[in-house]
């Protein structure tokens, strides 16, 4: 049965950010396993890139036909936010579209607030008037999910998790851009009546995701025998979560979640950024052995600016209510996102002149 059943026709689904890591990870999963109509909105950033999803039209014979679109439209130009909403007419809307590294966001806040929180604000207004004009059956099903992250809920000491409840206490100009936009979602529910969702998740990882991000630095950088550089002492703790469950939970979340609510999505897979160095350092040892150890170019770097120690998440909500669990144990998304990266260098090389 396809999972949009309940709608009367095939949905129409707005994906911002749909040419980053997890939005591309998200269609990949809609084109597959529903018959939806994509619409994906990307400003084509130096992050984004379309050969996942091209590739992935190309397996299922969808190329050059209605079930897709692509849209290169800035989130942050009004007029074109709104003219994308009105060509899409969407049933659903996925909102991932954010500048989404904290690096970039000590050294330039000022592409965060605007794509982050003015993007955010053009969309919600966008569709609010779109879900305004809907008639009847079709605004029963209408939704905005928000994609956001636990960072908005600041730093944990060695105890403790984030929870649907946890305050926000956002410590980057990242994570206080999201969590601004996750304020203003709020606040186009309760005070528009706009069927919006949330979700909240920890860190993720896996094949696609581009080579700035930790995972994938550490893997390329021991691929070309370069320093491998790991912030402070290396002890910072993040959750982990391989992006395919991610994209499970969110159409989890898209199909069945109930208007209003907050959902938190872990992987209950926390580790130093040490443990993973070395589990990826000892990994490549095995697989593409060299006269040296891999380790040996783990080389420790001046910390991040006000870096956050420890994020943690509670996912007993999403698990009692959606019945989601993630498949992937944290060690062996971790080999066969190595083995990714091994196979396809002709993908990194090209982000990295
Ligand atoms: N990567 C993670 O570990 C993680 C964890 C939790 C939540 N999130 C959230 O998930 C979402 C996607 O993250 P990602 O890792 O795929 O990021 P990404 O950087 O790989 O992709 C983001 C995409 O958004 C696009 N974008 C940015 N600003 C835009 C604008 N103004 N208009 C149109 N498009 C714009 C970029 O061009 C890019 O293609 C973000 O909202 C992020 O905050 C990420």
């Amino acid at each position: 049965m396809d999972i949009f059943h309940y709608f009367q026709r095939k949905p129409r689904i707005l994906i911002t950010g749909g040419a980053g890591f997890i939005g591309g990870a998200v269609i990949r999963k809609l084109l597959k396993d529903s018959e939806c109509t994509i619409f994906n909105l990307d400003k084509m950033s130096y992050a984004s890139d379309l050969t996942s999803v091209n590739k992935e039209l190309l397996n299922l014979g969808l190329k050059n036909t209605e079930r897709y679109r692509f849209m290169n439209v800035d989130l942050k130009n009004q007029v074109d936010t709104s003219n994308a909403v009105d060509f899409a007419d969407p049933d659903l809307v996925m909102h991932l579209a954010a500048e989404s590294h904290v690096d970039r966001s000590i050294e330039n806040p000022k592409d965060f607030i605007t794509s982050n929180i003015i993007g955010t604000y053009n969309l919600l207004e966008s569709s609010r008037l779109h879900y305004k004009n809907l008639p009847n059956d079709r605004k029963n099903n209408f939704k905005f999910h928000h994609i956001s992250t636990d960072e908005v809920f600041g730093t944990l000491g060695k105890k403790g998790k984030f929870n649907e409840e946890s305050q926000y206490k956002p410590r980057s100009p990242y994570s206080a851009s999201k969590a601004s936009s996750d304020h203003l979602v709020n606040s186009w529910l309760h005070t528009y009546a706009l069927p919006t969702l949330i979700t909240n998740c920890c860190n993720n990882y896996g094949p696609w995701q581009y080579p700035e991000k930790l995972i994938p630095k550490i893997i390329i950088n021991a691929l070309c025998e370069s320093k491998i550089p790991i912030y402070g002492n290396g002890e910072n703790i993040r959750d982990w979560l391989h992006v395919e469950d991610h994209a499970n939970a969110l159409i989890k979340v898209l199909t069945n979640g109930l208007i209003g609510e907050r959902y938190c999505i872990g992987g209950n897979e926390e580790k130093t950024n040490n443990q993973i160095a070395e589990l990826i350092c000892n990994y490549l040892d095995k697989i593409n052995p060299k006269t040296f150890s891999h380790s040996s170019l783990i080389t420790y770097v001046e910390d991040r600016k006000g870096h956050d120690f420890r994020y943690s998440i509670e996912s007993k909500k999403i698990k009692k209510m959606l019945n989601w669990y993630p498949i992937y144990c944290f060690e062996e998304g971790i080999k066969d996102t190595v083995k990714w990266y091994l196979k396809n260098k002709n993908w990194y090389v090209k982000f990295m002149k």
